[in-house]
């Protein structure tokens, strides 16, 4: 209740007072009654006012005035997505999943949700841009997959400046960077946990059967390497932990060569189709650090119409292009990211913070800002 509200209710009932009966007053209004003999006037009607502004009080205290205003869950709530490549076939199967996870948490809560989706096109300036548009939008919490995440100091500064809380997601910052603000999440997938799930696959194929991989029985099993790019986390990690795997499972290895093709099935498949032709018949696995760059060497042995003696090919990632590359027998392995939970964690901690709540209510945070999303493997 308002001070106003309270001292007309104050004042109503001290009008009502001087119409009743003092026999009918408290207590202790009554005992004062006695006093006015020694101190006639008004003394009795302000002991009246007094023990009513007390039992006002008390009532106020003991009703409206005792429950807590209670925080009201807005209405809707405006979250900026901003994607480091659109076209990029993992990110957008997280897209995808984010969409469809929002549009069951608006029909469990209530609670509008806008996305306002933004495609950097793998430019830092551009992205940067919409951060700026992001805030200026009003959205109430970012969720940042950078183009170069050794540049997130800009977006934390812009996202401090407005308050904005930011959960990267897939591209990590570099920890100085994350640790600059408490507001700032990352939600990603441990690239030497796929790694070693990766050559797990290959460990097993080998020793089941070594001619598996070493198909023409040279005692070495030949492979070539395909990359992402070459700043990512999960290039460098996934390349040291799948080679390490194998060579820890006792696969014999010969490297014949290796590329970086930027998780893009095009330049992959442009450079596979050099190395069937500088190496023809050597190639005997094909290792990619994603599923898109492996589906490049499929299409690039499949121009070749290498049918019946193509490499075996693994990747990693377990989109939905990869999981029939799969089943159609042309993709070896993968090792599929929960990408439903994935997305659900993305957002389930920027709703938390646009709300006010705390994260680590919603998800189980490492250091309490990293969630690590899990790989399963998968086989033909
Ligand atoms: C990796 C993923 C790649 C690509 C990259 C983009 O984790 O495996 O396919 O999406 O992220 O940052």
């Amino acid at each position: 209740m308002k001070l106003s509200g309270m001292l007309s209710k104050i004042m109503d009932n001290y009008i009502c007072l001087r119409r009743v009966s003092l026999a009918t007053l408290p207590e202790a209004c009554r005992h004062r009654r006695t006093r006015r003999r020694i101190f006639p006037g008004h003394l009795a009607s302000i002991s009246a006012i007094f023990a009513l502004v007390s039992c006002t009080l008390v009532s106020c205290t003991l009703t409206s005035c005792a429950t807590p205003a209670k925080p009201t869950p807005p209405a809707s709530m405006r979250i900026g997505v901003l994607l480091y490549r659109g076209d990029d076939t993992f990110i957008n199967t997280v897209r995808t999943e984010l969409e469809e996870y929002v549009k069951e948490y608006e029909q469990e809560t209530g609670v509008k949700v806008t996305l306002d989706m933004f495609d950097g096109k793998s430019n830092q300036n551009t992205q940067n841009n919409q951060v700026d548009r992001a805030i200026s939008l009003n959205c109430d919490a970012l969720c940042v997959n950078i183009v170069d995440r050794f540049a997130a100091g800009v977006i934390i500064d812009k996202a401090m400046a407005a308050g904005v809380p930011v959960v990267f997601f897939n591209r990590a910052p570099v920890e100085e960077d994350m640790n600059r603000w408490e507001k700032l999440y990352y939600i990603g997938t441990e690239p030497k946990e796929s790694a070693v799930l990766q050559g797990g696959i290959l460990v097993d194929a080998y020793q089941k059967d070594k001619s598996a991989l070493d198909a023409n029985g040279d005692g070495k099993v030949s492979y070539v390497l395909l990359e992402g790019e070459n700043n990512h986390q999960d290039s460098l990690v996934r390349t040291e932990w799948s080679i390490q795997t194998l060579k820890d499972g006792g696969v014999p290895l010969e490297k014949i060569t290796g590329g970086i093709a930027n998780w893009e099935r095009t330049q992959a498949s442009a450079l596979m189709e050099s190395w069937l032709e500088d190496y023809p018949g050597q190639i005997e696995l094909v290792i990619a650090n994603n599923d898109d760059m492996a589906l490049g060497a499929i299409d690039a042995v499949d121009r070749a119409g290498l049918i019946g003696k193509t490499p075996k090919i693994v990747g990693i990632d377990g989109t939905p292009v990869g999981k029939e590359a799969l089943k159609a027998g042309k993709l070896f392995g993968t090792v599929e990211a929960d990408t439903r939970q994935f997305a659900k964690v993305m957002f389930d901690i920027a709703a938390a913070l646009s709300l006010g709540r705390d994260p680590a209510a919603v998800a189980d945070l490492t250091d309490g800002k990293y969630f690590w999303s899990p790989w399963s493997p998968l086989t033909s």
